[in-house]
């Protein structure tokens, strides 16, 4: 079994994301994630196993013995959010998921009000986090922060689990993870997730979401991938010289209309202009073919869904949103469930849930 304390952090820096998956295990218990910073880490049995344990959550957590069981099993931890950057789902889906398993929160979301604003590195912030913290969920907008932090910690005498709730441009795995589970609730009653086409729209070279959830597509039978973006804002190489690996079919466009006749889902997303280099770049493009409105739900198939990571602008009509093929209300909720589901599995307490009331 490969440790993060075995590996020097250049070593590991240099490692592909494939190859670093070992090193973020939990040494104690099989095939469990311990560090989460990659869509990487998760194979399709470990997203089954989450979307099983995140079913049976959804299922306790509706009545009062199994609400009250589920809160019993981490009230001994107690988890730190610490979000450098704007968050409303992420970070409240997680609060949540940490009140529905029992442990105790804090929070930093501010770094104005924390000792980064008296000049206090971020290492040395989140080191002071794991001091009186068993978990640390974090937002940064650095690339490789959640990372280099996880091998930092592994390598102290409080080795507490570090979980990437958006890293940057490049990462943000439980967000795939609940974008994964919305895929397979969506047709689990309508064949599967297998043999479809996922289509992404909007910002695909700054968004995070989609970088995260196209990886994860690859670990599922068949699944077409469409990127339909201005051509300034097309997905990366990066992504796509993954599925040309794993010899995935894959089409560029930049047309939505013909891609939404196609697509079992339309993954939107917004224009990520906080990243622009130079001030008005994003405005300066032209996003208007980019949106889906009523026009576009009238050529989505019957048994499509239309998804969203949230926040959007106007790239979905709000004339789409009682549609009952309009998923990204219960993606959102998706996220809550699948996110108590990964602590739970983190802290080891997979099979007690699997097997109450057995
Ligand atoms: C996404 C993010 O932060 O990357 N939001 C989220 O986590 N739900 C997408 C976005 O901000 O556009």
């Amino acid at each position: 079994m490969a440790r993060l304390t075995e590996i020097g952090w250049e070593e590991f820096e240099r490692l592909p994301l494939e190859a670093k998956k070992p090193y973020l295990a939990n040494g104690d218990i099989p095939d469990t994630p311990f560090h989460t910073l990659f869509a990487q880490q998760f194979d399709r049995a470990l997203l089954e196993r989450l979307a099983r344990l995140a079913n049976r959550i959804r299922f306790m957590a509706k009545s009062k013995e199994g609400a009250m069981y589920l809160k019993s099993l981490l009230c001994h931890k107690r988890a730190m959010l610490y979000f450098s950057q704007p968050s409303s789902r992420t970070f409240l889906s997680h609060l949540a998921a940490c009140q529905i398993l029992g442990l105790t929160t804090g929070s930093v979301r501010d770094t104005a009000i924390s000792s980064e604003f008296k000049g206090e590195s971020k290492e040395d912030s989140i080191r002071t986090f794991s001091s009186y913290f068993d978990l640390i969920i974090m937002r940064t907008p650095e690339k490789g922060l959640a990372e280099k932090m996880a091998w930092e910690l592994s390598n102290s005498s409080r080795p507490v689990p570090i979980l990437n709730a958006g890293s940057g441009k490049d990462q943000h795995p439980t967000q795939a993870l609940l974008d994964i589970y919305t895929l397979l609730r969506s047709f689990e009653s309508k064949g599967g997730l297998k043999n479809r086409t996922v289509t992404f729209c909007g910002d695909l070279m700054r968004g995070r979401t989609v970088r995260s959830l196209s990886y994860l597509l690859t670990n599922f039978e068949n699944i077409r991938q469409v990127f339909v973006a201005p051509p300034q804002l097309q997905v990366p190489d990066d992504v796509t010289a993954i599925l040309a690996e794993k010899g995935v079919e894959f089409t560029k466009s930049d047309n939505l209309r013909e891609a939404v006749t196609l697509s079992d889902a339309v993954y939107m997303t917004r224009i990520q202009d906080e990243w622009d280099e130079s001030k008005g770049e994003s405005a300066r493009i032209d996003t208007s073919r980019f949106k889906f409105g009523a026009e576009e739900l009238k050529l989505l198939p019957a048994d499509g869904i239309i998804m969203h990571p949230l926040p959007r602008r106007d790239e979905i009509a709000t004339c789409c949103d009682h549609d009952p093929r309009a998923m990204y209300w219960r993606q959102m909720r998706n996220g809550m469930w699948i996110r108590s589901a990964l602590i739970a599995m983190t802290f080891g307490f997979e099979r007690q849930i699997m097997c109450f009331g057995a």
